[in-house]
């Protein structure tokens, strides 16, 4: 037997709720309190040690101290336990922290030990609670945790301060909070966090004390509260010299003050984003929507913190033509924070419902035409995906995806993203928009502050939008989508109409025609970008001068386009670009960037394998462990 997501949830609420709890221990008393059976195949996070059938953690309160010169977090973590009746443990997740002691809170010590350190999921630390619903764990942070990063002054923008950030996301949280660190499991959090004098803390959640912190011996202290509950990746924290600029009413964004006015004249249009995410999916629940744009080592292009997306200064080309991005944190906002992936093979779940929106408020706010371009991209970059992880047959084409024995971060690729995007968009063509944006506007209503299964959505969509229409569930083909391989048939492929002409230019360009100088000036940057990427992979050295000289691709500012050069240029071996290659990939460390060009780099044998590793060696202290632990199975 099998009980599904839904079955499983009123299961819990009864085994939380006391006495209800007791009439199902008492009926069965024989059976231990939480026999496997309900930890459903779809629900069970194989990635946490937690059993939330017999305990979960329902609120976080930290208070912690940013060490800079130990370059740890040190200080206590108390968390409230919700639990059945007869549980004597709580089980948390716990990577390489050092655990000090706990206690209930009242003060009296709890027994707890620290299980066999697996090398992905880390140790279950497993706390007997002698009763207790309130422990407090005294801990540091995990030495050469990945989740912090620790930035030397010359790592920043200012180059006189450390600084400090977090990345939750998938399972690294659990190198600086012990708690129970499953995306199904939410809690609500506060957090104290002394900073140093001079530095400001900001965190994923309100801040109740003034910005510049409250004066106390040792720094100024930082207090922050969540009280919506989240899951735990999204609890972030940076720590560095900061300034603040409003965007709009309930807009604004954080940098380090010489790069301020710089990235608040880029982010302009965040305020009318938010209205035109509202417009379609809902109001936004976490109050204000800020950024936080940190120095250039942070690991991805933007991560979906509640209240505070955090995301790469390589966002600011100097004139807002990357700004899809912070349509994509924010539309997380909704798919991701809102209802988020319970386990992470429900992943596409976040990314999928996310580029999707993303695209939709892209088109609201700037055009179909724009938001084509970008979908058309996204194809592209789907397909080859497909090709890199083994072709259409490989198990990695599926929507939900198997994890067993692996790390999350292996399982995440554009398949999430532009498959996922992509069966959404099969969804809408096959209802109409109308229909279809009714549809998901309720299922976030409906799923509001929960996590969700694929199997969750799937029954949803059945229940409330194919409703027993066997034409529409034919013509969608759901489990076909979510669990086969590959790309159905009836896949809907968002086409520009600009690229076509695009393409003919590369096309006559790689002939030997002249570079389309004015056509560049011209084109906005997905057609630059697709200009570039629609080149033959092997060009003459003498072309790739010319198109060097005429765009000034090696001295592009514009990341995206920065980076297809440069692949443009590996594939040739082309020895001009490679000072331009080195900047890029010392400059910045975001992993989408930095990965596959060390790969291009490496399958260039002679010419290419001591490039990778020279650089490698210079920049790989540099990275955040994100990004080192990708590039060190490529840099060999
Ligand atoms: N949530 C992701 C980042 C992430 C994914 C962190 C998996 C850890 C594990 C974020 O929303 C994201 O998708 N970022 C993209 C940018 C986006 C525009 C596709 C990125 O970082 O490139
Ligand atoms: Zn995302």
């Amino acid at each position: 037997m099998i009980l599904r997501h839904t079955g499983r949830a009123a299961l819990l609420a009864l085994l939380l709720c006391g006495a209800a709890a007791t009439a199902v221990m008492a009926a069965t008393p024989a059976q231990p309190p939480v026999p496997a059976i309900l930890m459903t195949p779809e629900a069970h996070d194989i990635h946490s040690y937690a059993q939330p059938l017999v305990a979960r953690v329902t609120h976080v309160d930290l208070d912690l101290t940013a060490d800079f010169a130990g370059q740890k977090m040190t200080g206590t973590a108390a968390l409230d336990i919700a639990a059945a009746p007869d549980a004597k443990e709580v089980v948390l997740d716990s990577k390489g922290l050092v655990i000090k002691g706990v206690t209930d809170a009242k003060g009296a010590a709890l027994p707890w030990t620290l299980g066999k350190a697996d090398p992905i999921l880390g140790a279950p630390l497993t706390v007997t609670l002698n009763g207790a619903r309130r422990i407090v764990v005294s801990y540091d942070s995990a030495p050469g945790g990945a989740a912090l990063q620790w930035l030397t002054p010359a790592q920043t923008a200012g180059k006189q301060k450390p600084y400090l950030f977090s990345q939750g996301e998938a399972i690294l949280n659990r190198t600086w909070i012990p708690t129970q660190d499953s995306p199904g499991i939410r809690q609500t959090w506060t957090a104290k966090i002394l900073a140093p004098d001079g530095l400001t803390a900001v965190m994923s959640a309100e801040m109740l004390s003034p910005p510049e912190g409250e004066p106390v011996a040792g720094g100024s202290l930082y207090r922050f509260r969540m009280d919506k509950p989240v899951a735990s990746y999204l609890i972030a924290i940076a720590v560095g010299d900061l300034a603040f600029k409003p965007l709009g009413v309930r807009t604004g964004v954080y940098t380090e003050p010489s790069v301020l006015d710089k990235t608040a004249n880029e982010l302009v249009d965040v305020e009318k984003m938010v209205e035109a995410a509202e417009s379609l999916y809902g109001p936004y629940a976490w109050g204000r929507y800020d950024l936080l744009v940190l120095p250039p080592s942070f690991p991805f292009g933007g991560m979906e913190n509640p209240r505070l997306t955090f995301a790469t200064p390589t966002i600011i080309a100097g004139d807002r033509s990357l700004v899809s991005l912070v349509a994509h944190e924010l539309a997380h906002s909704w798919s991701g924070n809102l209802v988020n992936n319970a386990t992470w093979s429900d992943f596409w779940l976040n990314e999928g419902f996310t580029v999707y929106f993303e695209n939709r408020i892209m088109e609201k706010l700037y055009g179909p035409e724009r938001a084509q371009m970008l979908a058309d991209l996204g194809w592209t970059s789907l397909q080859d995906t497909i090709k890199e992880v083994g072709g259409p047959a490989s198990p990695d084409t599926r929507l939900h995806l198997d994890l067993t024995g692996r790390d999350p971060d292996d399982g995440m690729t554009d398949i999430a993203y532009e498959k996922g995007a992509t069966f959404l968009r099969t969804i809408e063509k096959a209802v109409g928009r109308e229909r279809w944006d009714a549809y998901l506007k309720a299922y976030f209503a409906r799923h509001a502050f929960q996590s969700q299964t694929t199997a969750g959505f799937v029954a949803d969509l059945r229940e409330n939008l194919i409703k027993g229409d066997p034409k529409l569930e034919a013509a969608i083909g759901v489990d076909k989508w979510v669990y086969e391989v590959g790309l159905p048939d009836n896949a809907v492929h968002v086409k520009s109409a600009a690229f076509p002409a695009v393409d003919a230019l590369a096309a006559a360009f790689a002939k030997g025609g002249p570079a389309p100088a004015a056509k560049w000036q011209a084109w906005s940057t997905p057609e630059r970008t697709r200009f570039v990427a629609s080149l033959p992979r092997q060009l003459s050295a003498e072309r790739l001068a010319a198109l060097d000289k005429a765009f000034g691709l090696s001295a592009q500012g514009n990341s995206e386009i920065r980076f297809v050069w440069l692949q443009l240029a590996i594939a040739n071996r082309y020895d001009p670009a490679t000072p331009s290659l080195e900047a890029f990939l010392t400059d910045q460390g975001r992993r989408k960037f930095v990965a596959p060009l060390f790969k291009d780099l490496m399958e260039q044998d002679t010419w290419g394998q001591p490039i990778a590793k020279r650089i490698y060696a210079q920049t790989r202290p540099l990275y955040h462990a994100v990004t080192r632990q990708t590039v060190d199975t490529i840099v060999k």
